[in-house]
């Protein structure tokens, strides 16, 4: 089997990581930590989101977050937008990338955002427009697209539904988000493929939660189809406030340590990656997430 030889990792450590943070992480903390994953080789970091801050009060910074962070040529930085007044806010931030995100259940869409599938769609359409006569790309993210903490399994044909409708508003890329981390290999790749029959290969990606430690098998057979670009939290940091229980995204360290092992570049420096993982961890007092951050520190402290 080929795999690609080349992945994109779309680091989500200071959006999707940090979010669900109760204790408040000031802005020059996230500020330093995209700056780390700068340095580390990451080309592609979702920085913030501009969201309501009594929903997300640990995203309320998000226009300090963007203005104190470097812009240098060659990175670009995404951001969430749910709504057009999120847009509006966030076009000060100059982002390369918002992200629109819709649910495959109407459920965990009411929970998440306030409204269901249908009136979400209606709310991001003239995101979608404004963000595109700007130049800014639009990606989506279809949440629980391999699982529901409130409706439970979810079917291709619900996430393919979604889909639809996303590519339908003119959304240039499509996330399949596996939001608690319950989805399978073959369930990944039936979500994937129904992302695919409306969005070309280089245009979907794969964002998998590690809950049940899930995450590097669903993406290795996400490479299988040829998918090639994924959500990574460095550290493993995260969880999604509307989703109880459910831990971070697969952490940075071990997708890249999994892929130099199979040969395919990711541009990504491992020892810097396992640095800013360590140092962020730290400041949140807690031990890294990443199997792969934790082994390389043990090693480290006993050469
Ligand atoms: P709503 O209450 O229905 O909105 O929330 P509204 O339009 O009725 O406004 C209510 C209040 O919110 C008003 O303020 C608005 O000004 C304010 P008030 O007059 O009461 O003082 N407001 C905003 N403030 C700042 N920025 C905004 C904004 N919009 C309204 N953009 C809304 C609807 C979508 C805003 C709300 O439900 C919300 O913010 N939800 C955020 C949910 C969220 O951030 N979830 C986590 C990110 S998604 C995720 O993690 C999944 C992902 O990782 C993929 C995966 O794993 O599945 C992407
Ligand atoms: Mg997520």
């Amino acid at each position: 089997m080929k795999l690609p030889a080349h992945v994109t990792l779309v680091e989500v450590g200071p959006r999707d990581g940090l979010q669900n943070e109760s204790r408040p992480i000031p802005a020059a903390t996230k500020i330093e930590l995209v700056a780390r994953l700068q340095r580390a080789g990451l080309r592609e970091i979702e920085a913030t989101s501009y969201v309501s801050p009594k929903w997300v009060p640990q995203m309320a910074d998000a226009a300090e977050v963007m203005a104190g962070i470097a812009r240098p040529p060659g990175v670009r930085h995404s951001v969430l937008t749910p709504n057009l007044k999120g847009l509006e806010a966030a076009l000060a931030g100059r982002p390369d990338e918002i992200v629109v995100f819709g649910a495959a259940t109407e459920a965990f869409s009411r929970r998440n955002i306030n409204c269901g599938i249908k009136e979400s769609i209606e709310r991001f359409r003239p995101v979608v427009e404004a963000a595109l006569a700007q130049g800014i790309k639009v990606r989506c993210a279809v949440s629980c697209a391999l699982g529901c903490p409130y409706q439970g399994e979810v079917s291709a044909d619900e996430v393919e539904r979604v889909v639809r409708l996303m590519k339908g508003i003119g959304v240039q890329h499509c996330g399949i988000a596996d939001t608690i981390g319950v989805g399978t290999p073959r369930r990944a790749q039936a979500a994937l493929e129904r992302a695919l029959k409306h969005f070309p290969l280089d245009e979907v990606s794969g964002h998998f939660h590690d809950t049940y430690g899930q995450a590097l098998a669903n993406i290795y057979a996400s490479l299988e189809l040829g998918v090639h670009v994924f959500d990574t939290s460095v550290a493993g940091l995260g969880g999604c406030p509307y989703a109880r229980g459910a831990t971070g995204n697969v952490a940075t360290e071990d997708v890249v340590f999994m892929l130099d092992g199979l040969g395919v570049a990711t541009g990504v420096d491992l020892d810097a990656l396992v640095d800013a993982g360590a140092w962020i961890s730290g400041e949140l007092g807690r031990p890294p997430v990443s199997r792969v951050g934790r082994a390389l520190l043990a090693r480290r402290a006993t050469a």
